[in-house]
């Protein structure tokens, strides 16, 4: 399950968004995250050890690689939960925690569920600066508070290479349960941020990109998926979920598979944000998008000069929506950020198509 396990992609694109100097967050961890990523290669491996037991209030665990599991109460009332943590990728202590909030939130949206409650984890060193300390969980916890989620507690442990995230819980009616496995031949695909944190983050880190492309990739991060969630339930979505450190095709792929279906994605009609084209050409390719492309891209047919991108791993990135043509239509008027990036067939030769 890409939630409860979700260490191993997501910290690829934690990248350092400014080059580390001494006293800043991202100065205190080794390699920015990426030292201790865990390949979806090696997790598959290691998951496939652990034994399973049947549950017949499992309504999604962690053998289907979905956004969070779902576990049944009632008729009415299901519990989603999940957990992501990692180390720093911007600086700014507030910042840091704050999209570390929004990018937990974002598995549970993901399911179509509300989060309610949410426990924070930290590895914090011995000697760290308090202040900054204070400002991570301020960040955290005020984000925390804008998804209408209330902070229960949290965990904390020493640590020399920082880290933070949340655990978050959330409710969801049983029968409405947006999964990964859901997308079926006619869906429209409709996408709801823009791609290049991760490059972003790379350029910013050799000293190359300008700082307004650096605040929209930040903005972009911060943006809870909350309304975008909530817009999409009034619609017949058939699967979704949020397109984070695999990068948008390791994502569609995920979906692809559960579904049985092929994603055709037109690469052109995919937006971008500011400055990510340009970085990515002048080669600020952040190593997470090299380990994503190495593992999806046996998975795709055909070929685009930027395909780069589509590998570029997020944080705290969109939706991606699969849902009837007509819904689609009317889902983007709705929701000004959703756009339309392809559509849904039946199984092809490889689970995802670029046109
Ligand atoms: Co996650
Ligand atoms: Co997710
Ligand atoms: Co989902």
């Amino acid at each position: 399950m890409h939630s409860s396990y979700s260490l191993s992609p997501s910290y690829s694109l934690y990248s350092i968004l400014v080059p580390p100097t001494k006293g800043h967050l991202t100065s205190q961890t080794s390699a920015g995250g990426c030292a201790s990523k865990l390949s979806p290669k090696i997790l598959d491996q290691v998951l496939a050890r652990i034994p399973r037991w049947a549950n017949e209030n499992v309504l999604v665990g962690y053998d289907t690689a979905d956004d969070a599991g779902v576990y049944w109460l009632t008729p009415e009332l299901a519990l989603v939960q999940t957990v992501d943590f990692f180390t720093p990728m911007v600086d700014d202590a507030y910042t840091f925690g704050a999209i570390a909030a929004a990018n937990a939130l974002s598995d549970v949206y993901a399911m179509g569920g509300k989060p309610i409650s949410a426990l924070s984890i930290l590895a914090f060193p011995a000697k760290g600066d308090l202040d900054e300390l204070a400002e991570i969980l301020k960040g955290g916890a005020e984000k925390i508070h804008e998804a209408g989620c209330v902070l229960l507690g949290g965990h904390s442990v020493k640590d020399d290479e920082m880290k933070f995230g949340y655990a978050v819980t959330g409710t969801i009616h049983p029968d409405r349960v947006k999964t990964n496995a859901g997308a079926r031949p006619g869906d429209a695909l409709l996408f709801t941020k823009r791609i290049g944190t991760g490059v972003i983050s790379t350029a910013l880190k050799r000293g190359i990109a300008r700082e307004s492309d650096v605040q929209a990739a930040v903005d972009s991060m911060l943006k809870l998926n909350r309304e975008t969630c909530e817009v999409m339930l009034g619609f017949d979505v058939h699967g979704c979920t949020d397109v984070t450190g695999f990068g948008l095709i390791g994502h569609a792929r995920e979906v692809a598979l559960a579904s049985k279906v092929t994603l055709e994605i037109d690469p052109r009609k995919i937006q971008f944000l500011p400055g990510a084209v340009e970085y990515a050409e002048q080669g600020a390719i952040p190593g997470g998008l090299i380990n994503n492309r190495e593992f999806a891209s046996s998975c795709v047919e055909g070929s685009w000069e930027l395909e780069v991108l589509l590998y570029d791993p997020q944080t705290s990135g969109g939706l991606l929506i699969a849902l009837p043509e007509r819904d689609a239509a009317l889902l983007e008027t709705k929701l000004p950020d959703a756009y339309r990036i392809g559509q849904v067939t039946e199984r092809q030769n490889k689970p995802i198509r670029l046109l």
